[in-house]
């Protein structure tokens, strides 16, 4: 069975990720600039001050892209390096780099997708409080707006946020990601004000691009209780409601999950209203990678869950289950629950060893096997009616992987941190197939 005539294929990155040129041009400090130089945060002490080059080597990039047969490119902007203080004056060589970008990827026949926020909050709206200080919704409204002036020409398919569940509970309550917070009071008002924020940004988006698609993407892997038992029944219910629901429900619903409201305004009782984050919008974007089980534990946080993959089951290098299923499954839900008008895959892809390149190539059957196993439970949900419009596959280049540093290799296409050479891996090979067939073929 083909995909859908229309159906996008994308590759994904992320400005901290792939760009480097941390000082450079103007640019102004994040917070994963920060954390990356705080000892002890990153494995390796690896930084993304270099990264993939890709601030210098992005028309090549855009070129492995046209090479690959990418219809659409997934790539977030750089907050800090448009406006250096997180408000006021911008950067011109900053807007220059995303302006230069996005017309080599429209000469390319590659259509853009940008993201505005993928984790690297400029370090000055940080030292100010950052995402737990309300004025960051016109703060990022006005990152909005300049962003759309600038690109809204011809950029005409926006995101507002990357997995703000990981934002507000990996930054500010694991600790695990920039800024490193431990306290779940800050991370659930961090948690509200993405929301309200992207609440914020939309009309603005819609006002500058009136033909704009605009969408959130939102991290929503597949969970299920361990066991019968009915206490792993309530910790799933809980940390289904604490992850998958928590910013779902806001946007499609205008309010928190129900089971949690009391445990909410107990630690948190300042979060108010939250039916401005209920815009209509055009898509939602879903990054799907794993399954997880979730367990009665009273000594786990959040919300006495733990969660662990299935026993003997296949793992990726990151630990995560690999579940194919789960991907339809969540496809399922999401349409039977919140009906979302259209809904793209905006990340699946799997980290492994992969071995050196060798004659040009790495061989990296694992990875080929993960993409193409997605791609038929995609297919799955489309024929049972889920209005799926594309995937992206994470990641179009190895890259910087947050606390993991380098060792976690992602990419269809292999870096070497040495001599930044990208060498396609034979997962590039079997999606430019796949892209050019329109179809998973044995
Ligand atoms: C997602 C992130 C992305 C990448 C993948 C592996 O949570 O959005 O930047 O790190 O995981």
């Amino acid at each position: 069975m083909p995909f859908p005539k229309e159906f996008v294929w994308g590759a994904a990155t992320a400005s901290y990720q792939i760009e480097g040129a941390a000082r450079e041009d103007g640019r102004g400090e994040c917070i994963w600039t920060r954390f990356s130089h705080t000892p002890g945060k990153i494995l390796n002490g690896d930084t993304g001050d270099v990264a993939c080059d890709h601030y210098h080597r992005y028309r090549d990039d855009v070129k492995l892209m046209q090479a690959l047969g990418l219809g659409a490119y997934r790539f977030s902007t750089s907050w800090a390096r448009v406006i250096p203080a997180g408000v006021g004056a911008s950067n011109p060589l900053g807007l220059d780099f995303y302006d230069n970008l996005v017309d080599a990827l429209l000469e390319a026949g590659i259509r853009p997708f940008l993201t505005l926020y993928h984790w690297d909050l400029p370090q000055a709206l940080q030292d100010r409080g950052g995402w737990a200080n309300p004025d960051i919704v016109h703060w990022f409204a006005d990152y909005a707006d300049l962003m759309t002036r600038r690109l809204g020409d011809r950029v005409k398919d926006w995101t507002t946020f990357n997995e703000p569940w990981v934002v507000a509970f990996t930054g500010h309550y694991e600790g695990r990601h920039a800024p490193g917070i431990q306290h779940l009071p800050t991370a659930l008002m961090a948690a509200h004000h993405v929301l309200l924020s992207h609440g914020a940004a939309v009309p603005v988006i819609r006002q500058n691009v009136p033909d704009a698609s605009v969408g959130i993407t939102l991290d929503l892997h597949y969970r299920q209780p361990a066991s019968d038992k009915p206490e792993d029944v309530e910790a799933f219910r809980r940390v289904d409601s604490y992850t998958f629901r928590w910013y779902l429900d806001p946007i499609f619903k205008g309010a928190y999950p129900d089971n949690l409201l009391d445990w909410l305004h107990q630690n948190a009782p300042g979060v108010g209203e939250i039916q401005a984050a209920a815009v209509p919008i055009d898509f939602l974007g879903v990054n799907y990678y794993m399954r997880w089980l979730i367990v009665h534990d009273p000594k786990a946080k959040p919300l006495q869950g733990r969660g662990y993959p299935t026993p003997g089951s296949e793992l990726t290098t990151m630990g995560w289950e690999v579940y194919p299923d789960g991907l339809r499954q969540v496809l399922m839900r999401l349409h039977q629950e919140y009906q979302p008008p259209s809904l793209y895959i905006t990340e699946n892809g799997s980290a492994f060893e992969d071995p050196e390149p060798v004659n040009g190539v790495v061989e990296d059957p694992r990875r080929t096997a993960y993409l193409k196993a997605h791609l038929k439970a995609v297919e799955a949900a489309i024929d049972a009616g889920v209005p799926v419009k594309g995937y992206f596959t994470w990641s179009l280049m190895d890259n910087f992987e947050w606390a993991f540093g380098y060792s976690q290799r992602f990419g269809i296409i292999h870096v070497s941190y040495q001599t930044q050479e990208r060498t396609w891996k034979r997962t590039a090979h079997e999606y430019k197939r796949i892209i050019q067939a329109n179809a998973v073929r044995d």
